[in-house]
């Protein structure tokens, strides 16, 4: 099948926000989407990688007039894309140029908390750096590091705080699907700015409670973008990065999107769509097949009724390459039948959002699992039907699988690993989630203003050796 729907509820999508921010056509020439370079390792062995990845201010030329100052990793916006190969052990160098405290989140990497995943408990201090070690060992996947301090996360993302961190292994390595950094695999990074006086943002004075926006859209801090199209198959890793805007895609005469992949890797089959929802943090991977089109012709990628992206044909070879029909195994272990269910209840909007009916405590444990065991969590999002919103719902530590929505399957794309789920208002989403990895970590809505607004809570993964290990938690004011 075809899918056309963007399956969520339509009654909670931002749009009907109080506070939305429509998009809006920036007055600006068409320019080349940035294509991040690959950030260069310092050292490399059969074993082992040294990598610096740098947190630095600088000023940015995106669009016309003055430059805007912005922060990124080893560059001045967004970052390098970081490549992690599945297998290998990562020697990473935290370096902070920023004026202030910093940390580097791993969002979707499967690494010991809370001080390697790099959440609110790892500050790097101005001036410092800081060596952290672990290995990758997980499918190839499209995943992403941030900038976690709490409560600044929404203003330190908007500064441009977050990068494309992808893992590769030798499955995905073999399968007949692009591979071309850059060229036939590329990736897009949603997210959306209010252009001030002078070309500068003010996040303060555009924040919003339940998810600060912009009218203009920047793709790879790109605003305008096209992408020269030389192949005949594309594919695109999306990642919604922006702090509150959902993006509903889709393409020129209704073009279908092949989805390959979701947060945490490969689909076990591909999925068929011409229109595709992606909410706060997830990402996704589609091969789209420009076969019907010819040199000259354009191609627009929109979301609602925006033009974001322009795709410009050029010529390509013929490709008759099928995508495979089964692309990975993804089976998640069951949990034991009596096995506990955790209760997450996402609560209110704006200045209320809470989770199980608390604000987010840094030195506050609110669950605990044990390491190595698989365990259904129960995600609801008690918002009302109409006036509600969706909440993005991500889980560090690692991924889950979706089992059912209010009972019922699945959406038919969201059969990959995932770490990052949106709930519908009324909904209860149950999950499979296992972790590898033992440490304190954080879950929460991803929209950054509720995560930063307290709709957070952590958890801790214990160990028969050591079941109450005792983690240094930083305490909120100590930041
Ligand atoms: Cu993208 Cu707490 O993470
Ligand atoms: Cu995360
Ligand atoms: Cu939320």
């Amino acid at each position: 099948p075809i899918y056309n729907d963007y399956f969520f509820n339509e009654s909670a999508y931002d749009y009907h926000d109080g506070g939305y921010v429509p998009l809006e056509k920036y007055d600006s020439p068409t320019v080349p989407l940035n294509i991040p370079e690959i950030l260069k390792p310092d050292k490399e062995t059969d074993t082992d990688v040294w990598l610096t990845v740098h947190a630095q201010p600088g000023e940015t030329q995106i669009v016309p007039g003055p430059k805007t100052k912005t922060w990124g990793y080893n560059q001045s916006l967004l970052g390098k894309t970081i490549v992690f190969k599945s297998g290998k052990t990562y020697h990473v160098t935290l370096k902070n140029t920023l004026p202030e405290l910093t940390t580097f989140h791993w969002h979707g990497l499967d690494v010991p908390g809370p001080f390697i995943d790099g959440g609110c408990h790892a500050p790097v201090y101005p001036g410092e750096a800081k060596e952290i070690t672990f290995k990758v060992e997980q499918p190839a996947s499209t995943t992403w590091l941030h900038v976690h301090p709490c409560p600044l996360t929404g203003w330190d993302v908007w500064h441009g705080l977050a990068a494309m961190a992808y893992v590769k292994d030798e499955h995905e390595a073999c399968l007949p699907i692009p591979h071309n950094y850059g060229v036939d695999d590329i990736p897009v990074v949603l997210q959306d700015r209010r252009f001030h006086e002078d070309n500068q943002w003010d996040y303060d004075g555009d924040y919003d409670p339940d998810g600060t926006a912009g009218p203009t859209a920047m793709l790879n801090g790109t605003v305008n973008p096209e992408f020269d199209v030389t192949t005949q198959k594309l594919r695109v890793r999306f990642l919604d990065g922006s702090n509150r805007r959902e993006w509903r895609l889709h393409l020129s005469d209704d073009l279908v999107m092949t989805q390959i992949a979701s947060d945490g890797g490969l689909l076990p089959e591909p999925v068929q769509m011409t229109k595709f929802m992606i909410t706060c943090a997830e990402r996704a991977e589609f091969i789209l097949d420009f076969k019907d089109y010819k040199p000259g012709d354009k191609v627009s990628l929109y979301s609602d009724d925006m033009p974001i992206l322009t795709f410009n044909i050029k010529e390509f070879a013929k490709d008759d390459t099928e995508i495979p029909e089964h692309l990975a195994d993804t089976s998640y272990p069951d949990p034991e039948p009596n096995a506990h269910v955790h209760q997450v209840v996402m609560s209110g909007t704006d200045e209320e959002v809470m989770l199980n009916g608390k604000k987010f405590g840094m030195m506050r444990i609110d669950d605990r699992q044990e390491l190595g065991k698989s365990e259904y969590w129960d995600i609801t999002n008690t918002n009302d039907c109409c006036g509600g919103m969706l909440h993005p719902y991500h889980m560090h530590g690692g991924s889950f699988q979706i089992v059912s929505r209010n009972g019922e399957a699945p959406y038919p794309n969201e059969l990959g690993y995932k770490d990052t789920v949106s709930v519908n208002p009324g909904e209860t989403v149950r999950i499979k989630m296992k972790f590898n990895y033992e440490g304190v970590f954080m879950y929460h809505c991803h929209i950054i203003e509720h995560e930063d607004g307290g709709m957070m809570a952590q958890m801790q993964v214990w160990t028969k050796e050591e079941p109450e290990k005792k983690y240094n938690l930083m305490a909120m004011d100590t930041l």
